[in-house]
């Protein structure tokens, strides 16, 4: 190889990685079209650790989507978890998982196998850590207000405007 095609070949070389660089630093902080997963939780390591794997044992991920995750063999039709402390209270979750018949909280009209069972054999521990963990699980703002004018519009046919 002659010395004008190697400088050649290393000014090639070196423009790739320039903007292979310059794109994958581009992609990192452009965050303004994917606003990514709005889920998250406030709970600390011990209490989501704890609470997930209480949340295993008791295979809650058969019916449930948690961290948009579940057990894929099974097609139960329940709520998913994710951002769920949103909407309800640690007290409220405290309160259906020692519930004796959960449905009498929430009705369901679901066949018996696939209802919500009750929890009330679990020690006082494992519901309060579970309660305590559903409440952490919280979503963004937007995700909320994106999926009411989504619901909105298909319902009614109309513009929402908030
Ligand atoms: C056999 C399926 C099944 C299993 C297992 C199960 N759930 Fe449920 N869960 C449901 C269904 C279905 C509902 C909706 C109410 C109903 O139809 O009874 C529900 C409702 C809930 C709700 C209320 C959701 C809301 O709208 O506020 C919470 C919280 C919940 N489940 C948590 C859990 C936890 C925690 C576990 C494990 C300890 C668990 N579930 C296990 C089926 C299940």
């Amino acid at each position: 190889m002659r010395k004008e095609e190697k400088k050649i070949f290393v000014i090639i070389g070196v423009s790739i990685i320039l903007i292979v660089a310059v794109k994958a630093i581009l992609g990192h902080y452009n965050t303004t079209d994917d606003q990514g997963i709005p889920f998250y939780s406030t709970a600390s390591k011990e209490v989501s650790n704890r609470a997930l794997l209480i949340y295993k044992k008791n295979e809650c991920q058969n019916c449930h989507t948690l961290w948009t995750k579940r057990n894929i063999m099974q097609t139960v039709p329940a709520p998913p978890l994710d951002g769920i402390g949103s909407i309800r209270t640690e007290a409220f979750f405290y309160e259906y998982l020692s519930a004796k018949n959960p449905q009498s909280i929430l009705p369901s009209r679901l066949k018996k196998e696939f209802q919500m069972p009750s929890y009330a054999h679990l020690q006082d521990d494992d519901r309060k850590i579970l309660a305590a963990y559903m409440a952490s699980l919280k979503v963004e703002d937007w995700y909320l207000e994106e999926t009411k004018k989504r619901e909105y519009e298909k319902l009614t046919g109309k513009k929402y405007n908030q």
